[in-house]
C-alpha cells in the first residue's frame, strides 16, 4: 500500500518511514506545507491542513500535527508548540519551569489521512515529564527535554525504533496502520 507522508520536518518523515515501512507500507515523502491555523485542538489544525491540500490531488496521503502539553503551564505550549519552539525554544520552556517540581507533561499527535477519497483522523498520546536540562542528540523538536513515563532517558537519547514504540506519533501510526489495513 502506497502512502505519501506530507511534512516539512525530516524528523517526522523518518519516523513515519521507519514505523510504516516495517508494517508493509510503501512510503513516499512530500515536502508540501500548509498554513497552520490558530485553533484550540490538534484535530482542527489537521482538518484544516487536509482541506488545504485536497486540491493538490496528492493521492493517498497522511500528515500529522503534534503538541507538547505541560501541566504546570496550564497545557502550554500545546497547539502553539511549533511557535513556542521557534521563539522561546527548549531553553525558554525550561526557564518558564524554573523551580517547578511538578513536571508532568504529555505529547499528543493527531494524524489525518486521506485514503481512496475518504478522510479520517487517528490519535496517539505519550505521558511523561519535562527534564531539568536537555539530554541527547537524537530526534527533533522538544525530544531532548521529554522523558516518557517509565523511562529515565529523554526521547533524544533513544533510537527511533524505541521512541516509535512508545511515542505519541508511534501510537498514532499504529492506529493509522490498523485503520488502513481494515480498508483494503
Ligand atoms: P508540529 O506537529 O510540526 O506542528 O509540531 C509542533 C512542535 O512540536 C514543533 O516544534 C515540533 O518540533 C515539536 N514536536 C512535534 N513532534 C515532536 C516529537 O515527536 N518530539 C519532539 N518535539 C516534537
Amino acid at each position: 500500500m502506497k502512502l505519501r507522508i506530507i511534512t516539512s520536518n525530516p524528523g517526522k518523515a523518518t519516523e513515519f518511514r521507519r514505523a510504516l515501512g516495517g508494517m508493509g507500507f510503501e512510503i513516499e515523502h512530500a515536502d508540501e506545507d500548509c498554513d497552520e491555523i490558530q485553533a484550540d485542538t490538534l484535530q482542527e489544525v489537521v482538518r484544516s491542513c487536509m482541506s488545504q491540500l485536497r486540491p493538490l490531488a496528492l493521492g493517498d496521503f497522511a500528515l500529522d500535527d503534534s503538541g507538547l502539553f505541560i501541566d504546570a503551564l496550564g497545557g502550554f505550549p500545546g497547539v502553539y508548540s511549533s511557535y513556542a519552539f521557534s521563539t522561546i525554544g527548549i531553553e525558554g520552556i525550561l526557564r518558564l519551569m524554573d523551580g517547578d517540581e511538578e513536571r508532568s507533561a504529555r505529547f499528543e499527535c493527531c494524524i489525518g489521512c486521506s485514503f481512496r477519497g475518504e478522510e479520517f483522523t487517528v490519535e496517539g498520546r505519550c505521558d511523561g515529564a519535562i527534564a531539568l536540562r536537555p539530554a541527547g542528540a537524537g530526534g527533533f523538536g522538544f525530544d531532548p527535554i521529554f522523558i516518557p513515563s517509565g523511562y529515565e532517558k529523554t526521547f533524544a537519547e533513544m533510537s527511533i525504533d524505541v521512541k516509535n514504540g512508545i511515542s505519541h506519533r508511534g501510537r498514532a501510526i499504529q492506529a493509522l496502520s490498523g485503520t488502513l489495513k481494515g480498508k483494503v
